[in-house]
């Protein structure tokens, strides 16, 4: 991706309209990922346009899988379970920890050897949480030192295993259940908070025998099922709705409204926490759509009480992080959490990358090993902002250019394709 690309954010007066939000990156990924492995011919409408899950499905065409994509529709068509053929070259999955470490898992399962590796920030992502229990089912995986893509991932005959994931993580998750398709019997998953649910959900609407037990967080799969081909829709990612849900609150007079957002109980922990500290937010109507909830959502400008957000919440809440933090210097009492140590090894160290930009922007900011303090009723003033090419970093400090004092540069701007493309052309729609 182009480095060298900037964006000039001014202050809005006001914000209103309808935002269009593109469709899910989590589900998309899990959605082609199943589809290429299923019998017959998947078709995935609202498939997210990110350059992530773009990411997925070249590396599924590297694997033999035949994929046609006409805008945001993809058809995708199965190879079945070993239908999967080697790639003459190593994949690439980019900027996305998603595909390295959920394809991981399905490559654990092939007889032949992959490598698998991706760009700068990516070589930087742990992958020893999904190198240890994949080895321990049986795949030979070997990484760059210190457990750093790129991989090579020889699987084969795998062994079901029965593993307490260290980390809430729903890719470690996913990689194991991925994986566990390929063994012969139960492979059982402990996590110790719950994490985002897409992967049992897709499982089950692909045709697996999926167990949940909610008390212990237990997830098991059955191997060796047939996956059967799917026509789904994927809900608006909600993930990519929260900029603007922030937005709409901070901006003052601002109304806006959203259709279509996947409203997936363990992808709603923004929703609760906005709606807990003062934030105007409904929900107009949610229905299920294979095994997902969707909905509308309303926001209205608010004020804010701020406050601190429980450890518990922060899995359900990691990718919101970065703009809460930008909404937290904006509150009566400022907001505090802890427990997010997690978010130093995303697409960059989101807590510096905050807590930099936010000083650069006047703020007072105090950092810990694990999380941020912001005071609120802090003004903040336009600056140079470093996104570190870090999609949700460009994103939060957009919004928080909207409400700041002169005019915010955004460096390294075009990286929110990976999640959002049409962004910063959904900002110039509803801004006024
Ligand atoms: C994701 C899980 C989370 C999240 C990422 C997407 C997923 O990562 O931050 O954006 O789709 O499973 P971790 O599994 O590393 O927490």
């Amino acid at each position: 991706m182009s480095s060298a690309t900037t964006k000039k954010i001014m202050p809005a007066k006001r914000l209103a309209g309808s935002v269009h939000i593109p469709g899910d990156k989590s589900i998309s990924h899990r959605y082609a990922m199943l589809s290429a492995i299923a019998d017959g011919v998947s078709t995935l409408r609202s498939f997210a346009d990110s350059v992530d899950c773009q990411s997925t499905l070249e590396c599924l065409k590297k694997l033999g899988v035949k994929i046609d994509r006409q805008g945001s529709e993809v058809t995708i068509e199965g190879v079945g379970l070993g239908g999967l053929r080697p790639s003459a070259e190593p994949l690439d999955a980019g900027n996305s920890g998603s595909t390295i470490r959920m394809m991981t898992g399905i490559l654990s399962g092939q007889s032949f050897r992959t490598v698998i590796g991706g760009d700068t920030s990516l070589s930087r992502r742990p992958m020893k949480r999904i190198m240890d229990p994949l080895t321990r089912m049986g795949a030979r995986i070997h990484s760059s030192e210190g457990g750093l893509p790129p991989l090579s991932i020889e699987g084969g005959s795998l062994v079901p295993i029965h593993y307490e994931v260290p980390v809430a993580s729903a890719q470690v998750k996913t990689a194991i259940l991925f994986a566990g398709l390929y063994a012969e019997g139960l492979t059982e998953v402990v996590e110790p908070h719950q994490t985002r649910d897409h992967s049992e959900i897709a499982l089950k609407q692909f045709g697996v025998e999926v167990g949940r037990e909610a008390r212990t967080r237990t997830i098991s799969v059955r191997g060796r099922s047939h996956l059967v081909a799917q026509d789904l829709v994927v809900p608006g990612d909600i993930s990519s709705a929260a900029f603007f849900l922030v937005a709409g609150l901070l901006v003052p007079g601002s109304e806006l409204a959203f259709q279509d957002i996947g409203l997936n109980p363990t992808r709603t922990a923004i929703l609760e926490l906005l709606k807990s500290i003062g934030g105007d937010i409904k929900v107009l109507n949610c229905e299920s759509r294979n095994g997902e909830l969707v909905g509308s959502l309303q926001v209205r400008s608010s004020s804010l009480r701020g406050g601190e957000i429980p450890r518990e919440s922060i899995p359900g809440l990691i990718d919101e992080l970065p703009v809460l933090a930008v909404l937290g210097t904006q509150t009566e009492e400022g907001l505090i959490f802890r427990g997010a140590q997690e978010l130093r090894v995303k697409e960059s160290d989101r807590i510096a990358a905050v807590a930099e930009n936010l000083r650069k922007m006047g703020a007072e900011v105090e950092e810990f090993p694990d999380g941020l303090k912001l005071p609120g009723r802090q003004s903040l003033r336009g600056a140079v902002i470093s996104s570190y090419g870090d999609h949700r970093i460009a994103m939060a400090f957009s919004i928080a250019g909207l409400i700041a004092d002169g005019s915010t540069t955004i460096k390294d701007s075009d990286c929110v394709q990976i999640s959002f493309p049409t962004f910063f052309e959904t900002i110039a729609q509803v801004a006024q």
